[in-house]
């Protein structure tokens, strides 16, 4: 297997086989995973139980809390898209935040690509901690913000009256790296407690626009058989659209988290 670096964040994998892989590959993915924060493994062929048994390696497979997965594997959400004007995905963030223990790792896998469009791109939250302004940083160090499903429940329908928060602190600490990183996504908080409505967004426009800094950033332009893998605690992304009426269609997987802390 070769692995080949992708920028501020993500490596490349090639000249391997998911359907067959050993334990020594299987402790290298990891380590790059831990190390690099996005996966993206080349040239696969993966029906749901093969992606739901690679996930393993990352830990349980989640059922997604809002939307419905595919027959006969409820973990696994199909992502198809035909004619739309924008992806509802197009937005930074980090997946399913409004959880208590939000997921730790997400697998997309694409079966389907446009000719052009479709880039999906990820952020390094360690590097937006890490050079987030000094007095920025201690003034939030203890500070939490407000996580809600709101907009997730609107998208798919659902009484958004029925939604509910969950506090999640600023900067989280990675429980496997130790690192710190920026946790707020624009997608899902509200607030930050302790300030008022003002100042709480005046903060986080801060925080956001730090988020998505494009020295951060690698964009993934997509080939049919890309198994890509992220880091949740140290990363958010975006799901650009731009393909027109073209169809995309991928499989999604998400697996067990803890509480950020
Ligand atoms: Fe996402």
């Amino acid at each position: 297997m070769d692995i080949k670096k992708l920028g501020p964040i993500g490596v490349e994998i090639t000249g391997l086989n998911l359907k067959t892989i050993n334990k020594d590959e299987a402790i290298q993915i990891k380590k790059n995973f831990l190390e690099f924060s996005v996966v993206v493994i080349r040239n696969q062929n993966l029906d749901p139980v093969d992606l739901k048994k690679i996930s393993s390696l990352w830990g349980e497979a989640l059922i997604h809390p809002v939307f419905k997965g595919i027959d006969g594997h409820p973990e696994i959400i199909e992502i198809r898209n035909y004619g739309e004007k924008y992806h509802t995905n197009a937005h930074w963030h980090s997946d399913v935040t409004f959880e208590e223990e939000p997921p730790d790792a997400t697998l997309l896998y694409s079966l389907e690509v446009p000719k052009e469009g479709g880039d999906t791109l990820f952020s390094s939250q360690y590097l937006a901690y890490e050079e987030l302004d000094a007095d920025l940083k201690t003034s939030l160090v203890d500070k939490k913000a407000v996580h809600t499903n709101a907009g997730v429940l609107m998208l798919s329908g659902g009484d958004p009256k029925k939604a509910k928060t969950v506090e999640h602190p600023i900067f989280r600490e990675h429980p496997e790296t130790g690192k710190k990183a920026l946790y707020v996504t624009e997608a899902f908080v509200q607030s930050i407690k302790g300030f008022n409505s003002k100042e709480s967004q005046e903060i986080l426009r801060v925080l956001y626009k730090r988020a998505c800094n494009e020295q951060y950033i690698y964009r993934h332009k997509w080939l049919r058989g890309d198994l890509v893998v992220w880091d949740n605690r140290s990363t958010q992304h975006f799901a650009e659209h731009g393909y027109g009426d073209q169809t995309r269609t991928m499989h999604r997987l998400t697996t067990s988290g803890s509480k950020p802390f």
